[in-house]
């Protein structure tokens, strides 16, 4: 059977032209770039050489950039390497209701166990957050806001220009999760006046375990690892060099392809969008439409319909998709950001995320478009809750 992977924002595969660029640093190219002798320089080169061309990509200087281990430890070292260092200053942070875990789970944790204030702003409707909430909710004590850029379950891009302009003119740090845009839409720390930005390479075909933090000069986080003091003495231990090899080669070809794969993507999307809404009953859209979401993500509520039954069926078809998001699609805890957007516990229950990606194709979207209505009215053929709907002549 063919597999049809719509789960691109939960992890990608590595490019195979990824992997090859890997190879030589399992095999020949293995030392340590703390290293002097040869081994160790020619592995501090390719260090060096990745650290730049990542760096481009964001227009941030090579000694901006960090390497991690991925995501959540960038996102983890940015919201707690900031609070501890500024917490003289002050221990008020500012959230949004729609933050990755990594955000969210570490916010609450310097509330809990360390007795932050942590605000967390509400989203619209389409999941976006006001700037002038954010510029209200910042006082004399706060030293951190960290709004995430595209949200990874319903693809609202947030107006970031904006919020960082605040928070200069304020003084307040700003860290954004980039995960999900990195690599996808362009980005400029500067114009985007933001002083962290999280990163992860196995989102844009890279390899899993390997990210990056940019840090605008400057700003100190206090280091969450602490040891040789490798990364500028903000990240210690050996760097993966053969992982960042291949995390650096990955930002090349989205860079190299992104004028072409950005408009494809979009236009698959919303072909996906259309469609699904078109032929599906009951279905919706969640977050916004155009420029303004993700170029890959599409997120529909279904209703009377359990997400869960709804992937396993699709699965057994051939269509990887998504309920909730990757890091919390096993529990049963109704989705954050789609209560932040103010859906009932019970449609919420009952959405798919499809996040396409560079194998993904017109003739893949089509079948899929095809298959859901008749999955889905299966699925209300068996559910009370339809039944007692159109009853009442609701539906
Ligand atoms: C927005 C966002 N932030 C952070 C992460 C965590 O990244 P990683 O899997 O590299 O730890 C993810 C992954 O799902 C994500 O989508």
């Amino acid at each position: 059977m063919d597999i049809s992977y719509f789960d691109n924002a939960a992890s990608t595969r590595t490019d195979p032209r990824v992997v090859e660029a890997m190879m030589p640093y399992f095999t020949e190219m293995y030392g340590n770039a703390s290293e002097l002798h040869q081994k160790g320089l020619e592995a501090h080169q390719a260090l060096e050489d990745a650290r730049s061309t990542i760096a481009d990509l964001i227009k941030a200087r090579p000694d901006e950039i960090v390497f991690t281990s991925g995501g959540t430890e960038s996102d983890n070292l940015a919201v707690k390497g900031i609070a501890h260092r500024y917490r003289k200053r002050g221990k008020h942070i500012i959230i949004s209701s729609i933050e990755h875990s990594a955000v969210y789970n570490t916010a609450l944790f310097l509330k809990r166990e360390e007795g932050y204030d942590v605000t967390i702003l509400p989203v619209d409707p389409e999941g976006f957050v006001d700037p002038a909430e954010v510029e209200a909710s910042i006082r004399p004590d706060t030293t951190l806001v960290s709004i995430i850029h595209g949200n990874n379950e319903i693809g609202t891009i947030q107006p970031i220009v904006e919020i960082g302009a605040i928070c200069k003119a304020r003084n307040v740090i700003f860290h954004t999760d980039a995960v999900q845009t990195f690599g996808k839409v362009p980005i400029d720390v500067n114009s985007f006046n933001v002083d962290l930005l999280a990163t992860s390479s196995h989102k844009i075909y890279g390899p899993k375990g390997v990210g990056m933090l940019y840090i605008r000069k400057g700003v100190k986080p206090t280091p969450l690892l602490h040891g040789g003091g490798h990364e500028f003495k903000l990240r210690s231990g050996t760097e993966n060099v053969t992982g960042i090899v291949g995390f650096a080669k990955a930002v090349e070809l989205c860079r190299d392809g992104m004028e072409e794969e950005v408009p494809r993507l979009r236009k698959l999307r919303d072909r996906l969008i259309d469609g699904v809404l078109e032929t599906t009953p009951t279905a919706y859209l969640n977050g916004p439409r155009g420029d303004r979401r993700l170029p890959h993500n599409a997120h529909f509520g279904i209703k009377y319909v359990e997400g869960e039954s709804m992937m396993l069926r699709l699965d057994a078809m051939g269509f990887e998709v998504s309920t909730g998001s990757a890091c919390s699609s096993t529990s049963l805890e109704p989705s954050r950001t789609l209560i932040a957007i103010g859906l009932k516990h019970e449609d919420a229950h009952g959405s798919l995320r499809c996040s396409l990606g560079r194998w993904s194709t017109q003739e893949q979207v089509d079948a899929f478009v095809e298959a859901l209505p008749g999955i889905v009215s299966q699925l209300h053929a068996m559910s009370p809750l339809y039944a007692d709907a159109r009853d009442k002549g609701e539906i």
